[in-house]
Formats: C-alpha cells, sequence, structure tokens
C-alpha cells in the first residue's frame, strides 16, 4: 500500500516557514516509495503588508521528479520570506504516482479550484465519475488545467462555495462535495476562505489523524457529530478538543468511511451525515504501539533487508502468549468465541493479493488437513470478477498486511453482504479490514516499512498454521500431526537464524545472476507457494522478469523456456514431492539447464546434480516453505542493490 499525502497544522504554535518546509519535505520523505514521479506543497502565501494577516494567499509549489527537486525548488522562491513566523498555519504535501496524466508540475498535487488558489486539495485514490463532473464544471465556465481526476474536486468545492446560500463551515462544504464523488479517496482541503482550517475525509483509502498537544487530552474519544440535514451553522455543542500541534506523535485516530474530520481554531470534531444502526458514535484516539527504533533502519541499508533479519523474532511474536509449547496447545483470542461456527462451516475461503495471497497458498495444505474443511484460495481481485458464490455457512478469510487493501476490503463487504463469517489475518491494528470482519488475529509481525513484504509473509504463514491447529485440537487421529507441527514452531527462529547466516552465500548467486534478464523459480508442494512468492519478489525489486512454475507443469509448456543460459532456481526437499521434483530435475538437466537448487541440508543427490545448493535446516514439511522463501527474499534484496536500485527508499508506509 503506496500512502501519499501528508498535512501539518499548527495552531498557535509559531513555526517559520523553514521549518513548515522542513516539516512537508520530512513527511513525505517519510512516505517516499519506488514509483512516484512528482511532488508539491501548498502553503500560505506572502502577505501583501507585514500586518496583513487577512490576505490568505496560498501558494502551490509544484515539481516533477523526485522530493529531493521539490525541496530544492521551495527554496528558489524569492517571493517566501523563510524566516517568517507563522503562529498558525495548514500546510499540504503530496507525491504522485501519474494514473490521469503524464508525469509533470501542472498534473502533480495540490490541484486548485482557480488562477488565484481559493481551495486547493490533495487525493491519494481515484474518482471513477470524473469525466461526468468535469463535463458538468465546463458547462459552468470552468477551465481545466491537468489531465487528472483530482482536479475536479478543488473546482467542484469553489462551484459548491460560490453557489451556497447562507455562511457555511468549511467540514459541510466539503460535506456537500464528497456526496457528489465517486471512487476512492483520502482528501485534505486547504482554503483561503477558511485560514488556518483543515478538512480531511475519506471513503476507500485509508487516512490517519496525528494528535499533540502541548496539554493532555481531555478525553480520548471523539463523539461523532452526526448533520441531519444539511446544516451550515456549526453546531452548538461540537465536542472540541485543543490542538496545539499536529505533527509526529503516537497519538493517532483512524477516520472511517466518510467522516469529515475537521479543524477550526485548533478544534477537532468529526462529522457524518446521517447516522447508520450498529455505528460506533465515538471515534478513538488510540496509542501506537510504535517505538522508534522499530521503524528506523538500524544497521541495515534498507528496511527489506532490517525486516527480512527481523523474522526469528516477528515469528515469535506471532506464537507469542498463543501457543503453549507445555501443553501443545493453540489459543487464538480473536478466534475462540466463533471456533464453534468455524468448524460447522461449508468450506474456508482464504482472499488476498499478492504476498498475502501466496501466504495462502502456502497454508492451503495444511488447512485442508488440520480442519478437514474444503478450502478455497482465491485472488481478491478475480474473486470480485467473478462474482464467486458466497453462502452464509462460507467462512472467509482476509489476508493483509496492510489490512487496507482495496480489493481485499471490496471482498470483503462482498462476503459479508453474503452473509459469510468474515476473519481478518493482519498486521495493522485499527485497519479497516481489522475493524469491518467479524473477528480475527492480528499477526503481531511489528511495522513493515520495506515496500517488498517479507516479515509479514512468514507471520501470516505461522498465523494460519495456528489456526489450523486451534481447529484440531480435539481431533485424536491429528494429534501426533499436531505435536510434530508445534515442536518445529517451537524451533522456527532458529532455524531462521540459520538460513538468514547463508546470507553471504546468497550474496555471491546474486552476483553471478544480477545480469541476467529473467529467472525462473520452481517446485511443487508445499513449496509452489514459495515460487511465486520469491518470483514475485524478484520482479517487485529487481525490475528483472521472474516466473514462479509449478514443476508439474514443466511438461506442459515451460520446459521449452529451459536451456544453459536460462537461470533456474529449484526448490526440492526431502518431502512427499521429492522423487516428483527430482524428474523434474532431469528435465532441466537433460536440456542444459544448470538449476541452483535449495535443499535439504546434507543432500548429496542434489549437490551432484545442481550447478550451486543453498541448503537448508529440517522442519516440518508443513513449514518448510517458511524456511524455503528466506533465501528467496535475500536474493531479490541483493540482486536489486547489484541493479543498481534504490531498495532503501523503497517504502510502503
Ligand atoms: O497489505 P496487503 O498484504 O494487503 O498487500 C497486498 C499486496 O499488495 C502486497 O503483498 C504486495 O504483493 C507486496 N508488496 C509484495 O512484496
Amino acid at each position: 500500500m503506496c500512502v501519499r499525502i501528508f498535512a501539518y497544522l499548527n495552531y498557535r504554535v509559531p513555526r517559520t516557514r523553514k521549518e513548515i518546509f522542513e516539516t512537508l519535505v520530512k513527511g513525505l520523505q517519510r512516505l517516499e516509495y519506488r514509483g512516484y514521479d512528482s511532488a508539491g506543497i501548498a502553503v500560505d502565501g506572502p502577505r501583501k503588508t507585514a500586518t496583513d494577516v487577512n490576505d490568505n494567499a496560498i501558494c502551490l509549489i509544484k515539481k516533477k521528479g523526485k522530493v529531493k527537486a521539490l525541496d530544492e525548488e521551495l527554496y528558489k522562491k524569492d517571493s517566501l520570506d523563510l524566516d517568517e513566523e507563522l503562529s498558525t498555519h495548514f500546510g499540504l504535501a503530496h507525491t504522485r504516482w501519474a494514473t490521469h496524466g503524464e508525469p509533470s508540475a501542472v498534473n502533480s498535487h495540490p490541484h486548485r479550484s482557480d488562477k488565484d488558489n481559493e481551495f486547493v486539495v490533495i487525493h491519494n485514490g481515484i474518482i471513477t465519475n470524473y469525466k461526468e463532473l468535469k463535463a458538468y464544471l465546463i458547462t459552468k465556465g470552468y477551465e481545466f488545467e491537468s489531465e487528472t481526476d483530482t482536479e475536479v474536486i478543488p473546482k467542484l468545492t469553489k462551484y459548491v462555495y460560490d453557489n451556497r446560500e447562507n455562511d457555511i463551515t468549511f467540514s459541510t462544504l466539503v460535506e456537500r462535495v464528497i456526496k457528489q464523488l465517486e471512487g476512492a479517496f483520502a482528501l485534505v482541503f486547504k482554503s483561503r476562505h477558511y485560514p488556518g482550517e483543515a478538512v480531511s475525509t475519506r471513503r476507500g483509502s485509508p487516512l490517519l489523524i496525528g494528535v499533540r498537544s502541548e496539554h493532555e487530552l481531555s478525553t480520548e474519544n471523539i463523539p461523532i457529530q452526526y448533520n441531519t440535514g444539511d446544516c451550515s451553522q456549526p453546531r452548538a455543542h461540537s465536542f472540541l478538543l485543543k490542538f496545539a500541534i499536529i505533527e509526529h506523535t503516537n497519538k493517532v485516530l483512524y477516520l472511517e468511511d466518510n467522516d469529515i474530520a475537521a479543524v477550526t481554531g485548533g478544534k477537532l470534531s468529526i462529522h457524518r451525515i446521517n447516522r447508520q444502526a450498529g455505528e460506533d458514535p465515538v471515534r478513538a484516539i488510540q496509542t501506537l504501539q510504535m517505538e522508534l527504533q522499530q521503524i528506523m533502519k538500524g544497521n541495515f541499508d534498507a528496511f527489506m533487508q532490517k525486516e527480512i533479519f527481523e523474522q526469528p523474532e516477528s515469528v515469535v511474536n506471532t506464537m507469542r502468549g498463543r501457543i503453549c509449547f507445555d501443553t501443545n496447545t493453540v489459543l487464538l483470542g480473536g478466534l475462540k468465541d466463533h471456533l464453534k461456527e468455524i468448524k460447522r462451516c461449508r468450506r474456508l475461503i482464504v482472499i488476498g493479493c499478492g504476498t498475502s495471497f501466496h501466504a495462502a497458498v502456502a497454508t492451503r495444505q495444511i488447512l485442508e488437513e488440520l480442519t478437514e474443511l474444503s478450502v478455497m484460495v482465491e485472488l481478491a481481485s478475480d474473486f470480485l470478477d467473478r462474482n464467486t458464490p458466497v453462502f452464509r455457512d462460507d467462512v472467509c478469510f482476509f489476508i493483509s498486511q496492510s489490512g487496507e487493501t482495496a480489493d481485499t476490503l471490496m471482498a470483503l463487504r462482498y462476503c459479508k453482504s453474503q452473509g459469510a463469517l468474515t476473519v481478518g489475518i493482519t498486521n495493522t491494528v485499527g485497519s479497516s479490514i481489522c475493524r469491518e470482519t467479524d473477528c480475527g488475529v492480528h499477526i503481531n509481525a511489528g511495522p513493515e516499512i520495506g515496500v517488498a513484504s517479507t516479515k509479514a509473509y512468514t507471520s501470516q504463514f505461522v498465523a494460519l498454521a495456528m489456526f489450523g491447529l486451534m481447529m484440531s485440537e480435539d481431533r485424536l487421529s491429528l494429534q501426533q500431526r499436531r505435536l510434530e507441527i508445534i515442536n518445529s514452531l517451537r524451533d522456527l527462529p532458529e532455524l531462521i537464524k540459520k538460513v538468514l547466516a547463508q546470507d553471504k552465500k546468497i550474496k555471491a548467486i546474486a552476483e553471478e545472476l544480477y545480469q541476467q534478464k529473467s529467472l525462473l523459480v520452481m517446485g511443487r508442494g508445499f513449496h509452489y507457494a514459495t515460487c511465486l512468492e520469491g518470483a514475485l519478489k524478484i520482479k517487485e525489486i529487481t525490475y528483472m522478469h521472474s516466473e514462479g512454475i509449478l514443476a508439474g507443469e514443466l511438461k506442459h509448456g515451460p520446459l521449452a523456456l529451459i536451456d544453459k543460459d536460462m537461470p533456474v532456481i529449484m526448490i526440492i526437499m526431502r518431502d512427499a514431492c521429492y522423487t516428483k521434483c527430482q524428474n523434474a530435475l532431469q528435465q532441466v538437466t537433460a536440456r542444459s539447464g544448470r538449476p541452483i537448487i535449495i535443499c535439504c541440508q546434507d543432500d548429496t543427490d542434489m549437490c551432484k546434480n545442481a550447478y550451486q545448493t543453498i541448503e537448508l535446516p529440517h522442519t516440518v514439511d508443513c513449514l518448510q516453505g517458511i524456511l524455503s522463501v528466506i533465501p528467496l527474499q535475500l536474493l531479490s534484496f541483493h540482486l536489486a542493490v547489484l541493479r543498481g536500485y534504490d531498495v532503501s527508499s523503497q517504502h510502503s508506509v
């Protein structure tokens, strides 16, 4: 997930314009992710006279390229006095990844209502009815300067403002605007008509408000104000919460879809149009349980690398308090009240995207074995495209690191509407998927900041395996198997460390491979998911073509790709598929392929046939995929660095 908007309001806390620039730029840098192509900010402009506080001009600075280029541009503006102190100020910042219109300054955000910048907006998401809105606004005389979908929003805001009958609050204005929007958005609005005020809202895209006050907050819960009808006056009894600044803080609140958050006179209020039955009447201010050191890179070059090396601890955190190794019992607190219902279900449907989907593929077999249920695994987008039949007695799992992936969230809403029980497996407390599922499991892997998902995958894997163990506690015939898995989970962190210890060897392999155009990853059974996941990591981080191939499919086409020049990685572990994999290996070597084999320690047969081997410690077959994916995570990291990509700037939050 890429979040790209950042806004900063200081209320009665003097900040120089330079400090404000620095905060906005730093905010963007923290959100920097691979692929964005332009950046922009909106700040209060210069005053005509030193005393002219009512001038309220808004200044937009936008630049094609990286945040660094924008940062340099900011200091070229002679008209902006960097030392001027602004006691109250609201600034917006945005990085854009071109979807509508080429990368350029004019297409980048913030977008504006008119040449006087009366309303400016930053947007994350997509407005699907922008063409209709644009056509309408053009008939009203509005001229568009960009090719983006977003530009309709500030223009529509001005249109509604200019056609108001009475005084109107900023939040009511925004409420009227978003009623007309279709699609997904997280939006932040700034206006010269409402100086020092901020309004933000969301639908389908995540939005987090950080709260910081010099004084202790008078409450941890913000009541929602419901606007019945279309009231245009501020509500007399609106709840007031004083802010000194909203900046870097561990106090946050998550907006729900269609919430409108407004800060007026330093006071935060949250509005909605109508109250729905069963709706939570407050938004809680939560304390992020995230230490700064958890989100620092430490001695590592990139978050991805750090997160790969965190796996011995992150899997422990997933198991902590849930597996008792003395009694061999597993209890997932978030699911215990629903266990009976789950055991009675018709089938389990496990849904996700990308890596999260691969975690479902990786655990499907052990879930089938331990739950004795039919298990479907589904890519969320395809599941939705097919309008897959879902029934009241289905149990649907939604796997998502971020808890915000749009397709997974839409699949969740669809399954809910069909009456199925919904279970979230997420890494982000308070995320949309967390909140909207009936029950769930937090994988507790800690923040995953690298764009490539690594430790979340292994923790999702462990969480799903634990679910299988919990479901099979009373099955006598499965006790031996359960014991074997529980013992292996206990030993897992040490085994992961042994795999990580091979980093140098893997780097040396990367040095041989990094100039190749393509890399195939082959395996089957418990390691098919590793092939898909390894290939995804390689594509995503190294920009190299890579394909995960089910070894059983080799003779049905992919064998044609094999020759002495095509790099192939094969995963051949001593499990039920060993002999079948050996057959695949023969087919590869018969075509002069030179496979790099990920195999069990001391497998002399493999060592003889391989061009290179990466030997893994042994664990129970159904968990071996946790160990076999790690060399591919490391390989993709080293390949990316050797190919000259700046993995350190690939952040996802
Ligand atoms: O946050 P989610 O787990 O829902 O994200 C799903 C995918 O976008 C994600 O796993 C993606 O495939 C990874 N960045 C791959 O490394």
